[in-house]
């Protein structure tokens, strides 16, 4: 091999190297996952219902009581259901990020305190 050659080996796996990296570093969970877990954050799960949302996914789209639009590429939670999960703790106001949001069900659970106020102020949420 010619030192050029080489030379040509070796940038081209340096391109490869950062093309991988790139890559992973724009998988992840996305933000409305994110906001998710920061919503969860502050609800006591006793039963880990909500097991399976896991930061390792990239939507949350699979977790448990969470609803997705059917835009496969780029899926949007529309609506959440956490009905009669026997959840307490809070109801955080990061669930108003998730702006697609129409319709969260948090019925027959332990939450203390109302809905916060910010959250009934989430622009598109019709129903709590
Ligand atoms: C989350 O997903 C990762 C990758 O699929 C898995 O290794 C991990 O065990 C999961 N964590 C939980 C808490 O389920
Ligand atoms: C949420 O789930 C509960 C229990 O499965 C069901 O009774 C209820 O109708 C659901 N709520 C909505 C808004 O779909
Ligand atoms: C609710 O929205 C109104 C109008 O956008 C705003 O003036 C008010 O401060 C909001 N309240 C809360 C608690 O966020």
């Amino acid at each position: 091999m010619s030192d050029s050659r080489r030379g040509l080996v070796a940038s081209s796996t340096g391109i490869l190297v950062v093309t991988a990296l790139l890559v992973c570093a724009s998988e992840g969970l996305n933000s409305e996952g994110l906001y998710l877990l920061e919503f969860k954050k502050s609800i006591h799960d006793e039963f880990n219902y909500l097991g399976n949302w896991n930061s390792s996914d990239q939507t949350p789209c699979g977790w448990k009581g969470v609803n997705c639009s059917p835009d496969r590429k780029n899926p949007v939670v529309v609506s959440i259901n956490l009905s009669t999960m026997k959840l307490s703790g809070t109801l955080s106001s990061s669930i108003c990020n998730v702006v697609n949001l129409a319709e969260l069900d948090v019925s027959d659970n332990g939450f203390t305190g109302n809905i916060p106020r910010e959250i009934g102020n989430c622009s598109r949420l019709e129903s709590l």
